[in-house]
Order: structure tokens, then sequence, then C-alpha cells
């Protein structure tokens, strides 16, 4: 096989910022081989107004004008059931991305992972509208006898979590983003086991194309490759390759392409995590499948099955262009942005690639 129709492909969790980085990397999503993405709201300020959610989808869609944007906000108190509901009327967000205080970038503003009582309100309003509740899955690291929580055990000691919101608002969809371990993968499949069929999915994962690569040591000594959830052991890497390779519908790709400027990589404090994969979302990807000899089900993990969980329309979409995977080598650039102000570190940087997509 050495071309692969893919169709309108979906990457359900991606980060463009704000200013001269956002307009460095929007037009990249349809460089990277996709059409349909869902925004990140971790801006400074993070995005909980409908203004500013009409306002930013407005500008992404003007620097990309074939893309179809998918709009999030931040869940936090600012946040009340009649805005969801006012959001969800105008079609504005589709979801609310949930971020525990202080575990990852610009989340300061996020919420106690130990006690989500407060936001139920919120919860029982996107059930109610059909949103998606977005779950950076991590507990703060702490540091307390019996009880440790560190960037290892973060991801795996938030997974009782997730069952009890589950328990609690059983229609409303869930997403565990950017799943980083093979008990997290166990969770979500558990969950899943009486599932008939698709549309009956409450709870799903994204999985990203970094941790189909990475483990430990590739961070430790690398900050290009520091992101949160950091990437776990090669067990876990083989439980997400598995998972996304499996066919089964609650595995999805989301990339957490997540720019940072090299110069916020490249020091030895206070290194930004993130890692950006959106120019080569889909080639990243195809590569782990092809070696896997999985190639025939590319097209579930990034188009169908995401497209599905969030009940994206035809009508819904700015191009019906679809994505033809095909066999060529490409060189992973070692920068991005080359005469612009901002500079950006790739995945892979400097790698060479087997397959390639054209529109
Ligand atoms: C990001 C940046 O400035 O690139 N923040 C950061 O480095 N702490 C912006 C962002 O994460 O949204
Ligand atoms: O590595 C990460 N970077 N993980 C996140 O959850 C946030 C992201 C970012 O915004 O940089
Ligand atoms: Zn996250
Ligand atoms: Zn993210």
């Amino acid at each position: 096989m050495d071309e692969i129709n893919l169709g309108v492909t979906c990457d359900m969790h991606v980060h463009v910022r704000d200013g001269a980085m956002c307009e460095l990397v929007t037009p990249t999503i349809r460089e990277g081989g996709i059409s349909v993405v869902y925004i990140m709201p971790n801006l400074q300020p993070p995005v909980t107004t409908l203004e500013r959610a009409i306002e930013y989808k407005q500008k992404l869609q003007k620097l990309a004008p074939e893309t179809t944007f998918l709009m999030s906000f931040y869940l936090c108190k600012d946040l009340s059931p009649e805005l969801i509901h006012e959001a969800a009327r105008k079609d504005a967000i589709q979801g609310v991305k949930c971020y525990p205080a202080g575990v990852t970038t610009n989340s300061s503003a996020g919420v106690d992972p130990n006690d989500f009582s407060d936001f139920y309100p919120i919860f029982r309003a996107m059930e109610e509208e059909n949103l998606i509740l977005n779950l950076h899955g991590e507990k703060p690291s702490v540091g307390e006898e019996g009880n440790d929580i560190h960037v290892l055990n973060a991801e795996e000691s938030f997974l009782p979590a997730l069952r009890k919101l589950h328990a609690d608002f059983p229609n409303l969809k869930i997403i565990l983003e950017h799943c980083t371990t093979a008990a997290a993968i166990e969770t979500v499949r558990d969950i899943n086991k009486n599932v008939a069929q698709p549309a009956d999915i409450r709870v799903a994962a994204t999985i990203t194309a970094h941790h189909l690569y990475l483990t430990i040591d590739d961070w430790a000594g690398n900050p290009i490759n520091f992101c949160k959830p950091v990437a776990k052991l090669p067990k876990d890497k083989r439980a997400l390759v598995a998972a996304a390779i499996s066919g089964e519908p609650y595995f999805f790709f989301g990339s957490d392409s997540a720019p940072h400027p090299l110069c916020n990589k490249a020091r030895h404090v206070g290194v930004c995590a993130g890692v950006y994969s959106q120019s080569l979302a889909i080639p990243y990807v195809a590569e782990i499948f092809d070696t896997q000899d999985s190639l025939d089900k590319l097209k579930c993990f990034v188009s169908d099955f995401g497209l599905s969980f969030y009940g994206v329309k035809k009508s819904d979409l700015k191009s019906l262009d679809e994505v033809i995977l095909f066999r060529k080598e490409q060189h992973v650039p070692e920068t991005i942005g080359d005469g612009s102000d901002i500079v950006i570190a790739p995945f892979k940087a400097g790698d060479t690639l087997k397959w390639s997509t054209k529109w």
C-alpha cells in the first residue's frame, strides 16, 4: 500500500496560542494533514467568555480558512451553568477543558482534582447540552508520607477521579486527554466493556503522536521532549501503541501539539512543558502504524472515531477535502519559523519520516 485516503482527519487536542505564535502555527495544522481541530483554551488569560471564544475562533479561521475549528472553555469559577447553556445554544464551544491547578502550562487558574463538587452544576449543564468534558488527568505533585504524588504516578492517581465523574454523570461525555499509562488505557477500556455501539461511548481517551514514541529516557536528557503528562515506561508506551492500532472506537488522536519558543525549552530552569508536532502530525502517527503493520487502522484513529465522538457533521466542515497519505520520505526540519521572531523545535527534529500527506 503506497497511498491511503484518510478522509477528513481530526486532531482533537491542539494548542495554537495567541499573537505571533498563533500566526506561525495555525497554518501548520493543514500542513500536518489535519482538517478538524479541537482548540485548547489555556491562553493567558484563559478562554472563559463567549466573546473570547467567538473572537478567537474568528481569528483562527482567518489564519486557516479551510480548517474546521472546534472551541473550548477553560473550567474555572468564572463559568456558570447559564453561560454553558448559552455557549452551547450558539454553538460557540464543543467542550470544556479541566486543568488541575498547577500541573502544567498556564494551569494556575485550574481546579482542585480532589474535589470537583463546586463544578457539578457546570457538569450538569454540559451533560444536558451534550458538551464534552476534557480532562487533563493528573494529580498535582505532593510529597506526603505514604501518599506521594509525582510525575510518574500523577496520571494513575487521577483515575479514581475519572471513574467517580463518570459514575456521577453517566451521560456526560468525558475524554481523558493525552493518556500516557497502561493503567489509563485499561481504565478507559474497562469503563467501555459493556458499550454496545460507538454512539453509546461516554468516556474516551486521546493519544498523542509523541507518546507513541517516547519513554522516560527520551525526556530525562532532552527538554524538547519534556511535556505533561511526561512520557512513562516502555510497557506504558506499548499499551498506548496497542490501543491506538486496536480499532477500539474510544481511543483516538489528539496531538497535544504545544509549541513553545525554543528559548523557553532550551534553558536550565523553568523549562516549558510541551512538544510541538502539528506540522507533521499525520506522518508521525503513520510511521508508528506502519511499523505495527496496521496502516489499515490509521483512518479510524485519525478520522472516524474522533469525528464520531464529537458528533461532527458534514455541514460543520469548512472543507470537504480528504487527506492522502503517501509513501515519500521527508526530513523533519531542525527548527520552524526561521525568518520570524519565533523559533520552535519540532518533534524529532533532524530525523527522516517515511510518509507524507497531500490534499
Ligand atoms: C506559553 C508561552 O509563553 O509560550 N507559556 C509559557 O511559556 N509559560 C504560552 C502558553 O502556554 O499558552
Ligand atoms: O505538555 C503540555 N503542554 N501539556 C499540557 O497539558 C499543556 C501544554 C501546553 O499548553 O504547553
Ligand atoms: Zn493537558
Ligand atoms: Zn494540551
